[in-house]
């Protein structure tokens, strides 16, 4: 299947939140590779189990930078945070029971799920961003 590329369509224009989003595509890549290659449950569920916890802390960070800068739209954008924690722990769960796996329409919908929340959610944010810096 194919890779995601972090180019100019998925940059927002803040540093910080395009070197988190470009090690979030690196995991999502890596589990693109694994399943590619039949790779087996354990090490797939480890990069997966990875990929949440890189996820959960990039969220964290963009919520202290809405916070730090009073952003007024946070609301929406911290909701959209947690639906997406909230399916990934379930499909974690669903993956270490057996109950699930990693299909070509799951990397499908993290691969959607993370390019319409970058262009859509996180560019306002680092739209608003722009020329603040932290005191
Ligand atoms: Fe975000
Ligand atoms: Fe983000």
């Amino acid at each position: 299947m194919s890779k995601m590329i972090f180019d100019e369509n998925l940059h927002v224009g803040n540093r910080l939140i395009d070197r988190e989003h470009a090690i979030l595509i690196e995991y999502i890549n890596t589990l693109q590779d694994l399943v590619d290659s039949n790779s087996s449950r354990h090490l797939v569920g480890q990069v997966l189990e990875g990929l949440i916890q890189y996820t959960k802390t990039h969220f964290y960070v963009e919520e202290e930078l809405m916070h730090a800068f009073r952003y007024p739209d946070y609301v929406k954008h911290i909701q959209a945070h947690e639906k997406f924690k909230q399916t990934m722990q379930q499909l974690s769960s669903q993956y270490k029971q057996g109950e699930a796996d990693i299909t070509n329409d799951l990397m499908n919908f993290l691969k959607d799920w993370l390019v319409n929340h970058i262009q859509k959610i996180d560019r306002k944010l680092a739209d608003f961003l722009k020329g603040k810096q932290l005191s």
